[in-house]
Parts: structure tokens; C-alpha cells; sequence
């Protein structure tokens, strides 16, 4: 990585963290990768860098965990860069009204615009509750930033490589030394401002990786809560987006919702008299590194089972987490209906779709998950035969298999009715085999960089997605490959790494003396 991450420690807070502890049978703990789109995306820079990475502990084996680790410091072992997590061990009922019922149930919900608005959301006395719950959920983490903060500004300067040494424009006040916080996400919108206030030198920045509500939708929110969300994320120095049109819908808010000022030349938002700066950095996918994982024998021996089963048919893949937003119902009704009106695929192709589980502490996911079984079993009656299985649905999740998945696709569905960015979109045609064909939602943020070389679909329009399917299905080899090319050549544009230089290289463009009130 280049000049823009020499220095410091750099911090970095997300709820879910990098690993996940679990209880083996004889009762010690066993650690595993975290999951997640953060995750994946940082993981790969923190075994470049020196980060602390302060997350949650998110079950009870990760507060055993993060209760035995020396001074609360888990080391990530198979890290070259000498990084570090600091899982917080939040009370479990501030934890699940913060993170299940706020984050994931409100936040969520309104970013992705999911709600049926004739009966939700109400934002009754108990909602109050849970907001003072994500208030204490967003503070442990300010307080553990700006601990770590404090520490590195302590730590003596013979301590540091040449290049950590205070420069003369940073000069080297108490808690001054050059601290950097990337917080991650909706669970953590009022960290900025907390963080801002207690450790004032420290220069932040806010990403996120959803999408951002348009500003009526987003007014959905109590007025108290909507305006104390961006104010939290305006105590940051810059404030990210996966692209533009998320961009734009938070500067909206912070104008029409704040009355903050917006310099839409400058892409500088003024509040409270602090400027911050807001950027589009989109997230790719490391295409040497997926390439290599894509050719491990795991994937080998699953691709040697699927292409068993698919036999001489086309193979249309989906993989996703079963997430109200990810669309499985539509898009498996959309399935249904080409084979309904284009009989000629009968018997000649097969969906493959991998629901992985996702969020099951929330009854909604339950039964979305419920709906996704049913249907599938649906398209098996009407249209299975005895040597024919028109889709196979699996939501065991195996990573080595949607790999083997993403090698034998002909025409991969991505769907989404919002996404912030869309990773499988984009791994997709980086590891096909075949040259694939992306059948892409247009509310996916990778649209943005992928529309011009997929077929866009509206994700609602159910016919229009049959149809792009049959499109897809009928493409020419050399159509498809060129098309799968291009894909594969902006999906691998901006790995992580260069990600997350690119936040830390606009923070540090940044005026070192701006006023905070
Ligand atoms: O996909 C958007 C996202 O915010 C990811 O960045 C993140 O990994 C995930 O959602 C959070 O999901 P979970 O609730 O499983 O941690």
C-alpha cells in the first residue's frame, strides 16, 4: 500500500469483526473468519497493515473470548502486518436492541426502502428504548477508540519507524499523534460525533455500505433520530458511499433533513461549523486472489459434482444471503415464468440458487427464508421431471461451492431491490469459466460500474427479468465473452486494499485544522 497508510496504527470499527469464536464439544473455544461483506473487504488490508480493529463480540463465546484476552487484545495470527482486534463486550440485550431491532430492523429497512408502509414502521415508547440502546451500543465503541487513540499518541516517538515520527505540520500535541478511524456501517452512525468529541485530534472517517434512503423515504425516521444520524456521521472528517447516487440521496438528507450547508462542486458538507467531505469509493474484488482461491481442489471437487447434475444445460447461478433486499422470491418467480413462456427451455437448463442463512434472530428473515423454500418446491412440482430437476436451492452455506457455482455459470441473476454495492456481481464473471452473462438489477450500486456491460433489469418487474434471462440464455458465445471480459476488468478495477487507501488518502488531503464547535 502506498504513502497514504504509512504512520500510525490505524483504527478501524465495524460491528462484525474479522474473527468468530464458538464452543467445540469439549468446550474450548475455536476460532473461525468473520463473515460479511466488511469483513471480506478489509480483511485482505489488514494482513498488509497495522490495524486495531474494534468490533462487537456477537455471541457468547466471543465475550468468553474477549473477557480472557490480555487488556481486551485479541492479535489476528495470521496476519503479517501485526494487527489486532478488540471484540466489546456490549451487555446482550443492549447489543440486540442496538444491532437486531435498530440497526438491522430500522436503519436497514429504511436504507433499503423494505418497509410495507400501510402497517410498518411504528415508532412507539419501546422504540424510544431501543434508540437509547444503539446511543450505548455506538458509545462503547467511541470510548474504545478513543482509548486507542490516546494510547498511540502516548506511545514514544523512538518507538516509531522514521516515517511515524511526528511531521512538522502534525505537530505532536497529547492526543494529537496522527490517529485515523475508518468506521464501518449503519450500526455505527453516531460514533463520528461521539469519537470527535472525545479525542478531538483524531481524524475520522464514516463508510458506508449500504445504500442511502432518498430523502422522503429517510424522513420515515422520528425527526429526532433522522437528524441525530447524520449529525453523528457529520462529526466525521469524510463520509463514504459506494457511489454517487448514495452519495448524493446522504447530502440530500444532511440538507433538506439538517439544514446543513452542501457544496455540491466541493462534495463538502458544512455543520455545526465542521466540513466534511464526502467521496465515492467503490469496493471490488481482488481478482489475482479470488483466481487463486476459485482453483483450489475444494472448488475442483464441487464443480466436478454440479456439473454432474447440470449435465449438457445451461446453468443460471444466483448466491446471495437470504435477505429481504438480495429480491430470491422475485427472482425465482422470474425463473418460473420463463419456463413458462419460452417451453423451450424445459428440461434444457437449471437455476442453481444458494440462499445462505442470514439474520435469523429476525422473525421477517424467518420466514423470507420460508417463502424462498416454498417457492422453489413450487417450480419443482410444476415443472420437474424424473430425470430432470429445474432448480436446485441449497441454503447450507459453502463457500468453495458458490465458487465451483460462479466457474460453471452461464447467466448469473443478481436482483437486488437495493443494494449498496454488490459483491457477486462482481465475482461472478471474474472467476467464469464459461464467459457468464450478468443479469443485474439497476438498484444495485454496482450498476454504476457494471450497467454497461450486463443486461439491467428493473428488480420488480418480474416479466422483464424472464425476458433478460431468455436473453441471456440465447446470447452468442463471442457476445457473451466480450461482455464477460469487460465485467471481469471493472469488477477487479478497485481491490480492497486500493479501497481503503483511497478513504485514507482523502483523509489526509484533508485540512488539518478544521474547527469542530
Ligand atoms: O451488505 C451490507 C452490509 O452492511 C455489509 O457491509 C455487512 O457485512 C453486512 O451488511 C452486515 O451484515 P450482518 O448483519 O450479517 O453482519
Amino acid at each position: 500500500m502506498g504513502d497514504a497508510t504509512a504512520g500510525s496504527r490505524i483504527l478501524v470499527a465495524s460491528n462484525r469483526g474479522p474473527v468468530s469464536f464458538s464452543r467445540a464439544d469439549d468446550g474450548q473455544l475455536t476460532v473461525a473468519r468473520g463473515g460479511g461483506g466488511v469483513v471480506s473487504g478489509l480483511s485482505s488490508v489488514a494482513s498488509h497493515e497495522d490495524l486495531l480493529w474494534v468490533c462487537a463480540a456477537l455471541s457468547d463465546a466471543d465475550r468468553a473470548a474477549a473477557r480472557r484476552a490480555p487488556g481486551g487484545m485479541l492479535p489476528l495470527a495470521d496476519q503479517e502486518g501485526g494487527s489486532a482486534v478488540r471484540m466489546l463486550d456490549v451487555p446482550a440485550a443492549t447489543f440486540n436492541r442496538a444491532y437486531n431491532t435498530v440497526a438491522n430492523s430500522v436503519l436497514w429497512f429504511v436504507h433499503h426502502m423494505l418497509y410495507d408502509t400501510p402497517n410498518r414502521p411504528q415508532f412507539a415508547s419501546a422504540f424510544r428504548r431501543d434508540w437509547a440502546a444503539y446511543r450505548d451500543y455506538n458509545r462503547a465503541f467511541a470510548e474504545a477508540l478513543a482509548e486507542a487513540a490516546r494510547v498511540q499518541a502516548a506511545t514514544p516517538d523512538q518507538a516509531r519507524t522514521p516515517e511515524q515520527a511526528p511531521t512538522p505540520d502534525r505537530a505532536p500535541t497529547p492526543d494529537r499523534a496522527a490517529s485515523r478511524a475508518l468506521v464501518q456501517d449503519y450500526h455505527l452512525t453516531l460514533v463520528p460525533r461521539m469519537l470527535a468529541d472525545l479525542a478531538p485530534a483524531t481524524r475520522i472517517a464514516h463508510f458506508s455500505h449500504t445504500p442511502w434512503a432518498p430523502v422522503d423515504y429517510y424522513r420515515l425516521l422520528p425527526e429526532a433520530v433522522a437528524m441525530e444520524v447524520l449529525d453523528g456521521i457529520l462529526g466525521a472528517d469524510h463520509a463514504g458511499f459506494l457511489c454517487q447516487r448514495w452519495a448524493d440521496a446522504f447530502a440530500d438528507c444532511c440538507e433538506q433533513v439538517l439544514g446543513a450547508i452542501v457544496d455540491r462542486d466541493r462534495h463538502l458538507v458544512t455543520h455545526r461549523g465542521h466540513v466534511t467531505s464526502i467521496g465515492v469509493h467503490p469496493l471490488g474484488v481482488d481478482a489475482k486472489e479470488l483466481t487463486s482461491r476459485g482453483a483450489q481442489p475444494d472448488v475442483e471437487v464441487r464443480m466436478a459434482s454440479l456439473a454432474e447434475a447440470v449435465g449438457d444445460r445451461r446453468l443460471i447461478v444466483r448466491v446471495d444471503r437470504t435477505e429481504l433486499s438480495k429480491n430470491i422470491v422475485r427472482g425465482l418467480a422470474a425463473y418460473r415464468e420463463l419456463l413458462q413462456s419460452h417451453p423451450q427451455w424445459r428440461g434444457k437448463v437449471m437455476l442453481l440458487a444458494l440462499a445462505y442463512p442470514s439474520r435469523h434472530d429476525l422473525p421477517e428473515y424467518r420466514e423470507y427464508a420460508a417463502s424462498v423454500q416454498r417457492l422453489a418446491r413450487e417450480i419443482e412440482d410444476e415443472f420437474g421431471s424424473p430425470d430432470w430437476s429445474p432448480i436446485l436451492l441449497s441454503t447450507h452455506d459453502d463457500y468453495p461451492r458458490s465458487l465451483a457455482g460462479y466457474r460453471l455459470a452461464d447467466v448469473l441473476l443478481v436482483n437486488p431491490i437495493r443494494d449498496g454495492m454488490n459483491l457477486v456481481a462482481k465475482e461472478g464473471p471474474i472467476l467464469s469459466d464459461r464467459g457468464c452473462v450478468l443479469v443485474l438489477s439497476r438498484e444495485a450500486g454496482a450498476a454504476a460500474e457494471l450497467g454497461d456491460h450486463a443486461l439491467m433489469v428493473n428488480p420488480f418487474d418480474i416479466s422483464e427479468t424472464a425476458a433478460a434471462l431468455h436473453q441471456a440464455l440465447l446470447m452468442t458465445d463471442s457476445e457473451r465473452s466480450r461482455r464477460c471480459r469487460s465485467l471481469a476488468e471493472a469488477a477487479g478495477a478497485v481491490p480492497p486494499t486500493a479501497w481503503f487507501a483511497s478513504q485514507l488518502a482523502a483523509l489526509d488531503a484533508l485540512d488539518s485544522h478544521q474547527d469542530r464547535d
